[in-house]
């Protein structure tokens, strides 16, 4: 009995399978990752965690990282930023972050980061996926955070979804831990290191 039917199927399949990849994938490449940073080839194929110097970045600014093909965003936030995040007055969906799948359970607090001044989230929109845009707290008259696009969510300086936003979950942050007072480890919890 032939079963010519069923591997034609199989290869149709994969064929579809392997082109909705390679479009994933050049679509995201084709996003610039304006100001960032990337691991090695070798390391972004293993998945490995990466190493990331923040003695550059400057008080209100962003750059991105790279870890698995991810946008990760690192923000050093100013003390005024802090002060603002305790006393916002924004509507927000998760504000104490209580969905435990957002972050590493040593997160915790309105600042949801290891330390008060630098903040590490995973710059993907978590309504379907769009990467959000940095707002500076001076740029806009929300407080600032990080705005997407594609449907308009809003996410303030912690992550933290607004309520009018279409998304319902807060940014995520990646596991990470500092090597050093200017030394970031991406992707992995210190435990684990
Ligand atoms: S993908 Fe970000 S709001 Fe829809």
């Amino acid at each position: 009995m032939s079963n010519d039917g069923v591997d034609n199927g199989k290869r149709r399949f994969l064929t579809l399978a392997t082109s909705a990849v390679g479009a994933v994938g050049a679509g995201f490449v084709a996003v610039p990752f304006l100001g960032s940073w990337k691991p090695s080839a070798k390391a972004q194929a293993a998945g490995a965690p990466v190493e990331f110097m923040i003695d550059k970045l400057e008080e209100g600014q962003m750059v991105k990282v790279e870890w698995r093909g991810k946008p990760v965003f690192v923000v050093r936030r100013s003390q005024a930023t802090l002060e603002a995040l305790k006393n916002s007055t924004l509507s927000l969906k998760d504000p104490e972050s209580t969905n435990v799948e957002q972050q590493p359970e040593y997160i915790t607090g309105v600042t949801r980061s290891i330390r008060p001044d630098i903040l590490v989230l995973i710059g993907i929109c978590t309504h379907l996926g769009c990467v959000p845009q940095h707002k500076k707290a001076t740029e806009v008259e929300w407080g600032g955070g990080f705005f997407c696009p594609c449907h308009g969510s809003q996410f303030d300086l912690s992550g933290r979804v607004t309520s009018a936003s279409p998304a319902s979950k807060n940014l995520v942050v990646p596991p990470y831990y500092f090597m050093s007072d200017n030394q970031l480890m991406i992707g992995l919890d210190k435990g684990a290191a």
